[in-house]
C-alpha cells in the first residue's frame, strides 16, 4: 500500500471545478427531459394512434440502446452527416436530455394515470377542453405524485454524467483521470472523485426525502 494523498491536494480546485461542469449539463439535460417527456407522455395517453406509436418508438429506442452509443453518435457521428462539429458540452446535453425524455415520459404517463378517472370525467362533464383540463387540472396533480421518481431520475442522471468523459469533456470523472495520468497516480483522484458523487447524491437524495415530506404534509 502506498497511497498518498497529500499529492492530489494541489489539484482539488481543478477536480472541484469539475461538479459545475457536471452539474451544468445535468441541469439542462433534466429541464429538457422534462419538456419532451411531458409532450411524449401526452402523445402515449392520447388516442391518435399515430402519435401514440411515435412517441413509443421513441422511448423504445432511447431505453433500448446504450446511453454512451447515443452520446458517441451525437459526437462523433452527425458531424460526419452535417459537416459541423458539435461541441463536447452540447452533445452531453443532448444525449443526456433525449435519453432522459424517454424515461420521464414513462414517469409522467404513469402519474398522470395515477390521478383518479373522475377528475377528467368532472372536467368533460363541466365541458371544460382538453388543452385547460390537462394544463390546470391533471396535470399538476401528476407533477405532484411523480417528485419522488423525478429526484431519482436526477441521481440517475448526476451518476451517469460520468460517461461524458469518454467524449473529452472536463466533467469531474474526466478531471480525475486527468490528474491520475499527470501523477502516475491513479487511486488517490478516483477515489476523490467518488467522494464527490457520493455526498452530490447524498444532497440530492436529502432534497428527495424533503421534497416527499413536504407532499406527505400538505396531503
Ligand atoms: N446505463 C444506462 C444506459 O446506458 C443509463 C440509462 C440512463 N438512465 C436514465 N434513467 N436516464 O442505457
Amino acid at each position: 500500500m502506498n497511497l498518498d494523498f497529500s499529492q492530489i491536494v494541489p489539484y482539488i480546485p481543478f477536480i472541484l471545478e469539475g461538479i459545475w461542469a457536471t452539474l451544468k449539463f445535468v441541469s439542462v439535460s433534466i429541464l429538457m427531459g422534462f419538456i419532451l417527456g411531458t409532450l411524449l407522455s401526452l402523445c402515449k395517453i392520447t388516442k391518435a394512434p399515430l402519435l401514440k406509436w411515435l412517441a413509443d418508438a421513441y422511448t423504445s429506442i432511447f431505453r433500448g440502446t446504450p446511453l454512451i452509443l447515443q452520446l458517441m453518435i451525437i459526437y462523433y457521428a452527425v458531424p460526419q452527416l452535417t459537416g459541423y462539429d458539435i461541441s463536447a458540452f452540447l452533445s452531453a446535453v443532448l444525449a443526456f436530455g433525449l435519453n432522459s425524455a424517454a424515461y420521464i415520459s414513462e414517469i409522467i404517463r404513469g402519474g398522470i394515470l395515477a390521478v383518479d378517472k373522475g377528475q377528467t370525467e368532472a372536467a368533460e362533464a363541466l365541458g371544460v377542453p382538453y388543452k385547460p383540463m390537462m394544463l390546470n387540472i391533471i396535470l399538476p396533480q401528476a407533477f405532484k405524485n411523480i417528485l419522488p421518481a423525478m429526484m431519482n431520475e436526477f441521481i440517475t442522471l448526476t451518476k451517469e454524467s460520468a460517461l461524458v468523459s469518454t467524449i473529452g469533456y472536463l466533467d469531474i470523472m474526466r478531471r480525475a483521470q486527468v490528474v491520475g495520468s499527470n501523477l502516475y497516480r491513479n487511486f488517490e483522484p478516483l477515489l476523490f472523485a467518488g467522494l464527490i458523487y457520493w455526498v452530490m447524491v447524498y444532497i440530492l437524495t436529502s432534497v428527495g426525502r424533503l421534497v416527499e415530506r413536504r407532499l406527505r404534509q400538505s396531503d
